[in-house]
């Protein structure tokens, strides 16, 4: 294989989008302003569920000022199903609401005000009255673990449940053990910018703009909800700010705003609000991780069973799979996973940030700390003691894994001391403690095309339904480009997010860009073979070219473009079939990553001191879009150890802490030293760029590195997260 040469793609280059971020010139969809203005969508939630409508007042609404109309299940125009067609998958089905008089969780909307200004329609929701008559709903998991069923599919993995080896033997031979429930809290995604559409119409001809992550099957959902042709859809999203799974597919705001925009026959912005989002967007549900973990006298591991259960959305078909990453972390002959959902009536439960491995790494890697020192090894090295030659699960074998180097890296760099006694490094009031834990999360190629076009003045333009969602597409698409026409990248246009552009799988799972990245480098692959070949027409005897300016250069001879190409450019596409890098073997991406916490004696308080993670991650496409995406992964990780936590009333099945002051993110003063580390590498058999990727990597094993280092320096094993000081306040060690 020939590695593609690399002068632009490493580098730290600045985003090619920074300055019109910062200076207010990137359009969010909010921005959005067309020909025609806009009115204003609040939407009006139910107040309980799930139940039936059974008074729903809305004149008052409609008489306020500046109201134009508001949409109910009475007057909403016509919608296929919610959930049709079943086989096309969560993001792609029919997303319908205001259906009719039926309330599935609360917070569902069950009005969509429409004003002339944000005030009005707020005002006016405010206005809407209505009577539910509620039955009997199932909202916490645990409680109705009686009525778990094994979900159809998982989220990420092949599939639900696992069984190799004999687990209750080699278990009960084990000369150390650990068995536990684990619990981790629900979470919402904390984007910057809330999910927002403004939907305009054109006769049949509907135009979104909208926050996504994935501009096809977003067409396809508007497609399946509204009954109208794909063709007719056109969805465009050149910058989303934020999504963490929670923009991966269509949300309600966006339903209701092609809905209203017809009603009113006028474009129509629905914003939702930070408390809006709680119950409108999705959510990661809360889960219970049963470990039960065998070793024998050396610290090898004999045993590993996983059950995790958790909630899902009656009529939404997600399930995350927390057992994932413990199907692939370290050898042993028995290994058993299960997972279990409930049907619950709640908000939708979809995809969240490293969904499997984010909650399934920080229960995991806690519980192979508990064995580490069960058989009193030190954690790197019980580890390293148990890296495996091959796949656990499956026996495949790992296309590379460098998990070792990044143990011993961290290692080193942190100046890993080995386990120190539990409660035994104390600065005045402070309790001292490090801990570590391993980062894997699954290497994804998908497939993607791309469009190149070249100009006689030697511009490039590229264009790709791609979407950038904070994380930097627009500028390593840039570099690949850049690198493989051997073109300046400041004469390197890339155009994303518009479904018009030639579809990719947008940005997600980790796999945007490697997926898009090597559909612009075989696109312009493709174009370098076209400038060879008129080259060669012409006489000219070349295998390489460059660009420079309004000239080819090939070494023997400088050519002027416009000799090559007429007037209107040259355009070409490329596409990537995943197919010709699936060698059968197991690819991930890993990590290692080291944690030092001060724990007040006094008072419980968890502050983090210092936070280490060694990553390989292939060749990294660009060091400073890469070092920010692991560092904000590693960031979440915090916040799964210590602070992200959506509380559920579990009376009503509302979330109760739907705003930044009670729902808690890592901010600037939660986040200590941070040293991000990467190795230097090149996956040959991931796909022709050499990366892997790394958006969710840098959350996976974060978490329980706090966690075993909160361990280290209080003596006290906290198996819920986050770890709270009233969680350790009662047991803390007396000075
Ligand atoms: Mo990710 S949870 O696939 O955005």
């Amino acid at each position: 294989m020939n590695r593609p040469s690399s002068s632009i793609v490493g580098t730290p280059m600045d985003r090619v989008d920074g300055l019109a971020k910062v200076t207010g010139q990137a359009c969010y969809a909010a921005d959005y302003r067309g020909d025609r203005g806009a009115a204003e969508g609040y939407i009006v939630e139910a107040p309980a569920a799930p139940g039936r409508i059974v008074r729903l007042d809305v004149e008052a609404a409609e008489q306020a000022e500046g109201v134009i109309a508001v949409i109910t299940h009475r007057n909403a125009p016509r919608q296929r199903p919610h959930g049709m067609p079943e086989d096309a998958g969560r993001f792609t089905q029919s997303h319908a609401l205001l259906e009719r008089d039926r309330v599935r969780y609360f917070g569902e909307p069950i009005a969509l005000v429409v004003a002339e200004t944000l005030e009005q329609a707020r005002h006016a929701a405010k206005l809407v009255e209505v009577e539910i008559d509620c039955g009997e709903g199932t909202f916490n998991p645990f409680e109705n673990a009686a009525s778990a069923v094994k979900p159809d599919s998982l989220d990420g993995a092949d599939q639900v449940d696992t069984d190799k080896g004999d687990f209750d033997t080699e278990y009960a031979g084990s000369d150390h053990r650990v068995d536990a429930d684990y619990h981790t809290s629900a979470q919402h995604a904390a984007a910057m910018e809330p999910h927002t559409t403004v939907a305009e119409w054109d006769g049949d001809d509907l135009t979104v703009h909208m926050a996504i992550q994935i501009v096809s099957s977003a067409v396809e959902a508007f497609s399946n909800t509204l009954g109208i042709d794909k063709e007719r859809i056109r969805i465009v999203s050149p910058f989303t700010g934020g999504g963490f799974g929670s923009k991966l597919g269509i949300h309600n705001e966006a339903v209701l705003a092609a809905l209203a925009a017809k009603a009113v026959d006028r474009p129509v912005r629905v914003v939702q609000t930070r408390r809006n989002l709680f119950s409108n967007a999705p959510h990661r549900s809360r889960h219970r991780q049963k470990l039960q973990l065998g070793a024998d006298k050396k610290g090898r591991l004999k045993a590993i069973r996983h059950a995790s259960l958790a909630a899902m959305a009656r009529d939404y078909p997600f399930a995350e799979a927390p057992a994932s990453p413990t199907r692939a972390s370290y050898a042993v002959p028995a290994l058993r996973t299960t997972h279990r959902v409930v049907k619950a009536d709640i908000p939708k439960v979809d995809s969240m940030r490293a969904p499997g491995e984010a909650i399934g790494t920080l229960t995991f890697e806690t519980a192979i700390d508990e064995l580490a020192e069960a058989c009193g090894i030190d954690p790197v090295e019980f580890r390293l003691r148990n890296e495996p030659d091959a796949d656990p699960q499956t026996g495949k074998p790992f296309a590379d894994r460098r998990l070792a180097e990044c143990l011993r890296q961290g290692a080193a760099d942190f100046g890993w001391q080995g386990r120190q006694a539990p409660g035994s490094r104390r600065q005045g009031r402070k309790l001292l403690g490090c801990g570590m834990a391993t980062a894997i999360r699954p290497n994804q190629l998908n497939p993607a095309e791309a469009e190149a076009h070249l100009t006689p003045d030697g511009r490039l333009r590229v264009r790709l339904d791609m979407t950038d969602i904070g994380t930097g597409s627009y500028t390593i698409l840039t570099q690949i480009a850049a690198d493989a026409l051997s073109i300046a990248p400041d004469r390197v246009t890339v155009e994303l997010g518009d479904s018009e552009f030639p579809e990719t799988a947008g940005s997600g799972g980790s796999f945007g860009a490697a997926s898009s990245g090597s559909a612009v480098y075989e696109a312009c692959r493709e174009m370098v073979e076209q400038l060879l070949s008129r080259l060669n027409e012409q006489g000219h005897t070349v295998n390489s070219v460059s660009i420079d300016g309004d000239r080819v250069m090939t070494g023997e001879a400088s050519v002027p473009l416009a000799t090559l190409i007429d007037a209107g450019g040259l355009t070409v596409t490329g596409e990537i079939d995943p197919d010709n890098y699936d060698s059968g073997e197991k690819n991930y991406s890993y990590g290692a990553q080291f944690a030092e916490v001060e724990v007040d004696a006094d008072t419980g308080e968890i502050r983090l001191r210092r936070l280490l993670g060694v990553f390989d991650a292939g060749r990294i496409l660009n060091q400073k879009t890469a070092r920010s995406q692991l560092m904000g992964g590693m960031i979440f990780g915090i916040g799964g150890a210590l602070l992200e936590q959506s509380l559920m009333d579990d009376r009503y099945g509302s979330f109760m802490n739907r705003d930044f002051a009670e729902y808690h993110i890592a901010v600037n003063r939660d986040v200590p030293d941070l040293q991000v580390r990467m190795l230097a590498g090149y996956s040959e058999k991931s796909n022709p760029l050499g990366s892997k990727g790394l958006g969710e990597l840098g959350i996976c094993g974060a978490g329980p590195a706090i966690a075993n280092a909160v361990y280290e320096a209080t003596g006290i094993r906290v198996r819920k997260f986050p770890i709270h000081m009233e969680d350790l306040l009662p047991s803390l060690p007396r000075s």
